[in-house]
């Protein structure tokens, strides 16, 4: 059987047609997502481009949304990123428009449901995933089982405090891990210091998180600065996740963890040196190794979650 997996970003949606058994996408598309047109206007959009994609030919739909989500009643009710979205039907409209069941679950939740059904958590029962991407996603997989609170809004690892005298983050609170760790801040640390670094290469062409990791491998001095900033937030945030947790591996996926090494070997090293003792060597530490396709494959994830 076919299922549809969104993966509704801050910048595009992903949205791909799966085979439910072997997790291999069979289609995929991609549309802006342009979230300032409004909530209404982007879920039509999505359901064009889902009607386009499967000429029907699936029977549910999984939305990985960033956001405090009611999957009960697959709403979206606060999203740091998406500042109007508050309180959105996001799974009853779409339902209306494509006449099947749709899910909804929070991003970085379904990313990690997506690792442990098709990546690096698959066999494994304790996983602690983060997502790199325009805001900074948590998702927890504990005994087997995703975590995530009362209200189905926690595991919210982003908004983890790790510096209180920190810079703004979305969510209104200061020096969250988001604000130091995501695409968009990353960005922001550049243009801070352009004053004081006029001659990095990342001025040179369009400053994204990309090319500056890019520039680490130059050896350019803002682009080591910044890189070692987000790898200490990163370390500090990581550390308490373990403590917490005790997880088999910590998965991380987003935009950003496709640097590489640039940023896992440093990132390893310090979080290794961070834990307490007992902890010491007890987790991995990996990048996704679905790459881009985590965010559709977690998305398709959840409807299995919910239909299993
Ligand atoms: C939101 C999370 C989301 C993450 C990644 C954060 O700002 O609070 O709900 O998972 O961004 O999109
Ligand atoms: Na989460
Ligand atoms: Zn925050």
């Amino acid at each position: 059987m076919k299922i549809v997996g969104v993966d509704l970003g801050g910048t595009f949606v992903k949205i791909g047609l799966v085979n439910e058994k072997s997790g291999k996408i069979l289609k995929k598309t991609t549309i802006e997502t342009k979230v300032e047109l409004g909530g209404k206007t982007v879920v039509k959009r999505i359901a064009e481009a889902i009607t386009n994609l499967t000429n029907n030919d699936f029977y549910a739909v999984g939305i990985g949304s960033p956001g405090s989500i009611d999957k009960e009643r697959g709403i979206v009710r606060f999203s740091p990123n998406f500042p109007d979205w508050h309180n959105f039907e996001l799974a009853p409209k779409l339902s209306k428009l494509l006449n099947k069941n749709v899910y909804v679950e929070n991003d970085a939740n379904s990313f990690v449901l997506g690792e442990k059904w098709f990546g690096a958590g698959k066999g494994k029962k304790h996983i602690v995933a983060l997502t790199l991407g325009t805001g900074v996603g948590g998702g927890v997989i504990s005994h087997n089982i995703l975590i995530t609170g009362k209200d189905g809004i926690g595991a919210e690892l982003g908004h983890v405090i790790i510096n209180p005298n920190g810079p703004l983050c979305g969510c209104g609170n200061y020096g969250c891990l988001e604000a130091y760790a995501s695409a968009t801040a990353i960005v922001r640390m550049a243009k801070e210091r352009r004053k004081k670094f006029p001659d990095s290469v990342i001025f040179k062409d369009e400053i994204t998180a990309k090319n500056i990791f890019e520039a680490v491998k130059l050896n350019d001095r803002l682009a080591v600065i910044i890189r070692n900033e987000v790898v200490e937030a990163l370390s500090i945030g990581i550390t308490s996740f373990i403590h917490i947790f005790n997880p088999e591996v910590v998965i991380i996926g987003g935009g950003v963890s496709r640097a590489g090494e640039i940023l896992f070997e440093p990132l390893r090293r310090r979080v290794e040196e961070l834990v307490m003792p007992t902890f010491k060597g007890t987790y991995k530490i990996v990048q996704s190794p679905l790459v881009e396709n985590a965010g559709i494959l977690g998305a398709a994830s959840i409807v299995l979650q919910r239909e299993n």
